[in-house]
């Protein structure tokens, strides 16, 4: 069933590689305006995902950190978070990182997924424009989009994914109102230990919200909203009070709950801790990019992924004492235009 999905994928690239002349060309056409450090190694299975990320790097990031990538990585999350082991247990239908949400037409209307209409319509035409399936456009915007974002960690992305069996099952996303416990419950059910979801909670420093609060409509998780940084942690910990920052209830929480203020803290601190934050963030990112799918019978993209932009390059003093570090307005501005002119004309 998997194999199926890879298979004449290689055997196509191949092809091209041995025989077509003129699509040989148009290929390497696309590699040479590749400016990833690792475009060198390419696996042909790859080949095909390089026109996707420059499709979502370029026309819905815009070569940058904004709304939509915002979207993208809560949809990751909305998609991926639906995976129950306990149903998987049961033989009954489940969720998972299948990339559903694209092509239920249902699934978005829930009241759990609003926000995430226009997301979706922009990146649901793709999987049929470029002959890939809806699960890996969705999980590919979603690791495009944390990197889009200074500090946002490199994910390992694979492909692969066969095409959606089956709507999500509903219910199984968490309620920003509900305990901690069943939170924590919920995400050990997804297969996630209580480290890795306090390592993937801090998806919030790039979040707004809209629906929580209608008064606060548009309010920041943290008071760096376009950054990755681990500032929502301590923010968050002390519940300072900004205006236009919104904290969640189950975010509070997490940070003063028995069960989980341990690992939030874990991520208050300065530079060394925002390292550790963004490898721990990667790897528990990657696991949500997996949940219900095989990994065996995927292909490691990650050589199509651009760099990242580091925060200890944009701080104005990476000695690393300060906790939450400041961002040098200068440097960060020439990151953001090195990287837009990579994707846009
Ligand atoms: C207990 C777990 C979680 C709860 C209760 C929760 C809840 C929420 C809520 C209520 C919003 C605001 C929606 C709105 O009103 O517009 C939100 C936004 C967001 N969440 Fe979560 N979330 C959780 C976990 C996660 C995880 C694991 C990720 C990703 C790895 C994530 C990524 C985001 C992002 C990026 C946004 C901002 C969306 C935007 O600005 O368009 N969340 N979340
Ligand atoms: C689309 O991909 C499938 C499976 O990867 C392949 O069998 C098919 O030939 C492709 N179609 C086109 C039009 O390239
Ligand atoms: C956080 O601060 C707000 C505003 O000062 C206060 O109303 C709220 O009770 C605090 N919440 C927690 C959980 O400490």
């Amino acid at each position: 069933m998997y194999s199926t999905i890879i298979r004449p994928l290689t055997l196509a690239a191949f092809l091209t590689c041995v025989a077509g002349a003129a699509t040989t060309e148009k290929r390497q056409a696309v590699d040479t305006t590749d400016t990833t450090a690792a475009a060198a190694k390419s696996n042909p299975v790859c080949t095909p995902y390089i026109a996707v990320r420059d499709a979502i790097m370029g026309d819905i990031f815009e070569g940058g950190c904004n709304d939509n990538t915002r979207a993208a990585v809560r949809l990751a999350f909305h998609d991926a978070g639906t995976f129950s082991l306990s149903l998987e247990a049961a033989g009954k239908d489940n969720g998972g990182a299948d990339g559903s949400m694209l092509v239920d037409p249902n699934e978005v209307l829930r009241p759990e997924n609003n926000g995430l209409q226009n997301i979706v319509a922009l990146l649901k035409p793709l999987p049929e424009r470029f002959n890939v399936t809806a699960g890996d456009v969705l999980h590919l915007a979603g690791t495009l989009a944390v990197l889009a974002c200074p500090g946002g960690p490199l994910i390992n992305t694979f492909v692969g994914r066969p095409p959606v069996k089956n709507i999500n099952p509903d219910g199984l996303l968490p309620d920003t109102h509900d305990k901690v416990s069943n939170l924590v419950n919920r995400f050990a059910d997804m297969g996630l230990t209580v480290r890795e979801t306090m390592a993937l909670i801090g998806a919030h420093t790039c979040a707004k919200q809209r629906f929580v609060s209608l008064a606060d409509a548009g309010d920041s998780m943290d008071t760096t909203v376009d950054i990755w940084d681990i500032r929502f942690y301590g923010e968050t910990q002390r519940n300072d009070t900004d205006a236009d920052v919104f904290r969640l209830p189950s975010d509070l929480a997490f940070s003063q709950d028995p069960l989980t203020k341990n690992d939030f803290s874990r991520f208050v601190g300065s530079l060394s801790v925002q390292e550790n934050w963004a490898s721990e963030y990667a790897d528990a990112h990657e696991k949500m990019s997996l949940l219900g799918q095989n990994v065996d019978d995927l292909t490691d993209c990650t050589e199509i992924m651009p760099a990242p932009i580091h925060l200890k390059d944009i701080v104005t003093d990476s000695s690393g004492g300060a906790v939450d570090p400041p961002v040098d307005p200068a440097k960060l501005q020439a990151e953001l235009q090195s990287t837009r002119e990579q994707w846009l004309p």
